[in-house]
């Protein structure tokens, strides 16, 4: 009984005045969640491996059939449970297991922030490089990107981005979260727009907008299919507690439904102007838009050295870029502190620092693995940044992704009335949830773990 009014107050406490999103707010900092490296840095490599064209209209449905209706699950979850990702779960259902589930997905989260913000840290490096002109003094760019992961810097911008996101963070959902992003979101789409214009206005761009906008069908496999949807839920931010803990600050008059179409919309067209901005570019300047993780970092610098203005141009691609990861990162921290503040009564500012130094301590071997300074960082073929990726991205997050599918499609009877859907919307979802969303998800897991192959 005591246990039960402690933790009451505290769950109070988390939710005073301060610690809730105003509707258009809310919005924008779920779209703030959803986009970021994943539209900017992954979706274009992937999208040139896999097909183009024919595999961005495979991401769109899996982002409407499964992605859509797990975001919404999630957020019902946040709001009917009004806790952290772990004991949202355990409120609604009464029973301490899906608590467990729910606290592995907070894991994910705090892990997967530790080499995001690596990569963050990447963009902030590159854009002052861009900038300040140093980065177009040289010409072999895959070297110069070797180099700088040989030193420290990795680990300073690394630094850099865990304080910028504490700091955020510190000052509350509706005056941190909130307020940052609806700054930055603007931005976001004033830069988007700029550099899109200026990709699509280059002589020649038409060949490489083509290469995404025309599909080709045969380039299609099961492969392409199971990458799709496992993007579509990274993408989205699903399967790491981030949209159940930000629903948990969502006022019960929100529509739901709405806020999903919305967060979904935010994240197709950000993933859309973000290849036409890519694809032209690598094509006018004739490189490989497939050639993986190093495609923003070597091949676009390659480009916009040679463009007229590359050094602003190049400057505001990697601001846009730094500017999406933090609005990501937020949302990743914000998971394991709404934890720990509800399931050890620790202050938000307390909450902060102590995470952050420790997200800091834990992403330094993800951020020194990729240079030549720690080699035994590197084991069974992949240095431990990558197995980081491979863990969070393939394991964890199907994993979550599965764990609310379960929870609101079976275990949980109030989900229609918190979802608040009218009937035909209602057993749409349910139907998704319960049938379609939980056997595609398995094979995602089954094919990313590597369990399957084809
Ligand atoms: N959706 C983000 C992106 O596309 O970069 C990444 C992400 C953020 C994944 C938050 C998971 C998450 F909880």
């Amino acid at each position: 009984m005591k246990d039960q009014r402690q933790s009451e107050s505290l769950q109070e406490k988390t939710q005073s005045a301060g610690e809730r999103f105003s509707s258009s707010g809310f919005i924008l900092a779920a779209i703030g969640s959803a986009v970021g490296l994943g539209n900017m840095w992954k979706f274009p490599y992937i999208t040139g491996q896999y097909g183009g064209a024919a595999f961005f209209l495979l991401f769109v449905i899996c982002l409407l059939l499964v992605g859509l209706p797990v975001l919404l699950a999630e957020l019902t979850v946040g709001r009917g449970g009004r806790g952290n990702a772990s004991t949202s779960l355990i409120r609604l259902s009464g029973h301490k297991l899906w608590g467990g589930f729910g606290f592995i997905t907070i894991l994910g989260a705090f892990v997967i922030l530790s080499f995001y913000a690596v990569v963050a840290g990447w963009t902030l490096h590159y854009a002052m490089l861009s900038f300040s002109g140093e980065l177009f003094k040289h010409n072999d760019f895959g070297l110069l990107f070797s180099d700088f992961n040989n030193s420290w810097m990795p680990v300073f911008w690394q630094f850099i981005v865990l304080l910028l996101t504490g700091f955020i963070i510190m000052r509350g959902v509706s005056a941190g979260i909130e307020k940052f992003n609806k700054i930055l979101i603007p931005g976001l789409v004033i830069l988007l727009i700029v550099l899109c214009i200026r990709a699509l206005s280059l002589e020649g761009a038409g060949e490489g907008a083509a290469f995404f906008l025309k599909p080709d069908f045969s380039k299609l496999s099961a492969e392409s299919a199971l990458v799709a949807l496992g993007h579509a839920f990274f993408s989205l931010s699903l399967g790491m507690g981030a949209m159940m803990t930000y629903g948990a600050y969502v006022d019960k008059r929100q529509s739901l439904g709405l806020a999903t179409l919305a967060i979904g919309a935010g994240d197709l067209i950000y993933a859309f102007l973000a290849g036409l901005i890519i694809f032209p570019t690598t094509f006018v300047f004739g490189l490989e838009a497939s050639q993986g993780p190093s495609l923003v970092f070597v091949a676009l610098p390659a480009a916009f050295s040679a463009m007229p203005l590359g050094s602003f141009f190049g400057g505001l691609f990697f601001v846009l870029l730094a500017f999406a990861a933090l609005t990501s990162t937020v949302s990743l921290l914000e998971v394991p502190i709404a934890f720990v503040r509800e399931a050890f009564g620790w202050r938000r500012s307390f909450s902060v620092i102590f995470l952050t130094l420790l997200c800091f301590l834990i992403g330094l071997p993800s951020a020194l693995s990729l240079g030549n300074k720690v080699p035994w960082l590197t084991f069974g073929g992949k240095p431990f940044f990558d197995w980081m990726d491979f863990v969070c991205s393939n394991i964890v997050l199907p994993l979550g992704g599965l764990v609310v599918t379960l929870f609101v499609g079976y275990a949980w009877r109030g989900a229609a009335e918190e979802a608040g859907l009218s009937s035909w919307w209602l057993r749409l979802w349910l139907f998704m949830l319960r049938y379609v969303a939980p056997i595609l998800v398995l094979l995602v897991f089954l094919y990313s773990s590597g369990i399957i192959r084809f």
